[in-house]
């Protein structure tokens, strides 16, 4: 029961009903999901959407072993049913988890440990927008980066989910940020969330305006989900012991890059991908974010960015909107 209402059998759920453009997001019907042991289920009132969504649906980014084949890496809801072990959580709590995947459906099994309590204020939508980014630039600029307070961090793709919640945090928490984006419209919105200098990178050459914007020293983290040449002119535009973390390679995965500088900056070039981690890691980082992240959330000191919210029979419309590129910020499905 949750809400006085008994789970169901059955479920809405949106499935890639075959690798394609966005039409192929059909809503069909689906059984609920029984949690396991350490998992919560919730039934789910909002899911994010996120790149790598996109990807599957393409083809390109098939669902790791045992999880949900469909789409949707984060959600926010109530729980619904409790898995053996999962004591953290009583029915009815409110809260936003990432998922494994299976966010785009009424119901969606999780890892307890995966599963925050919702951010003070926050409606289900704001907090769907939440997970999927505050974990991937939690762990890759704040752990992987270790980017610190009084450091300077170049946040590519400023104006994206990821880009958009770098920036904040990375601002919240005492950092110079330089952020690119491809329009005036994305340069201004990345210095309304906190950016100290905001580059449109179709009209300047970030590496030169970031040499600028730190006295010829570099930034000393690099969040970068372009790569392609991006990756020899992150090189540049990194400080002595610099650490570049990529996430995406979204114009070319393989590059030819001048190594030499690497050595003599003594930089660190590493990445990560968060999907295929495990559960165990991602709760540590549910753990972290939960006692550094969530006050400044509760006080709105960083918040989503909302972008537009469709319907969950609408998902194509949301796959649309992303691919055409123009979100500032989180695309949300509303889920009932
Ligand atoms: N590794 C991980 O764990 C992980 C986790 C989640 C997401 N990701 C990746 O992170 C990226 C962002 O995800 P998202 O969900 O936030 O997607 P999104 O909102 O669609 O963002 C994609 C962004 O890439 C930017 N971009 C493309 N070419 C660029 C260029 N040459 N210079 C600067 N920016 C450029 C676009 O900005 P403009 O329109 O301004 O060009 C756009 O804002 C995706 O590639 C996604 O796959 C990685």
């Amino acid at each position: 029961m949750v809400n006085g209402q008994k789970i169901p059998e059955k479920m809405t759920a949106v499935a890639i009903s075959t690798p394609g453009g966005p039409l192929v997001l059909k809503p069909e019907k689906r059984d609920v999901p029984t949690p396991g042991a350490g998992e919560i289920l919730i039934r789910v009132h909002a899911a994010g959407v996120n790149r790598p969504d996109v990807m599957q649906r393409k083809g390109a980014y098939p669902a790791p072993p045992g999880a949900s084949d469909l789409p949707g890496l984060e959600v926010a809801g109530e729980v619904a049913a409790l898995g053996e072990g999962a004591t953290r959580w009583r029915i009815g709590d409110q809260v936003c988890a990432l998922t494994p995947g299976g966010g785009y459906a009424e119901y969606v099994k999780v890892h307890a440990s995966n599963a925050l309590p919702l951010p003070a204020g926050f409606t289900y939508t704001e907090a769907a927008a939440v997970p999927e980014t505050y974990f991937t630039v939690w762990h890759n600029v704040f752990e992987r980066g270790a980017l610190k307070a009084g450091e300077t961090v170049l946040i590519h793709g400023g104006a994206s989910g990821i880009g958009t919640t770098a920036v904040q945090l990375a601002s919240a928490l005492g950092s110079y940020v330089i952020a690119t984006a491809g329009s005036a419209e994305k340069c201004e919105a990345c210095l309304k969330l906190g950016a100290d200098r905001a580059v449109n990178y179709r009209e300047e050459d970030f590496v030169k305006a970031v040499k600028e914007a730190t006295d010829g020293r570099g930034a000393n983290v690099i969040l970068d989900m372009v790569g392609g040449d991006y990756i020899g002119r992150n090189y540049d535009a990194a400080a002595v012991e610099g650490r570049i973390v990529q996430i995406a390679t979204q114009t070319g995965a393989v590059a030819s890059a001048d190594f030499s500088k690497l050595m003599v900056k003594r930089l660190v070039h590493t990445g990560s991908t968060l999907r295929p981690r495990t559960v165990e890691f991602k709760g540590a980082v549910a753990a972290a974010l939960e006692t550094q992240v969530w006050p400044l959330l509760a006080t709105r000191r960083v918040a989503p960015v909302m972008d537009m919210i469709f319907p969950l029979k609408e998902a194509w419309r949301a796959h649309e909107r992303m691919e055409e590129g123009d979100n500032i910020g989180k695309i949300v499905l509303d889920v009932g």
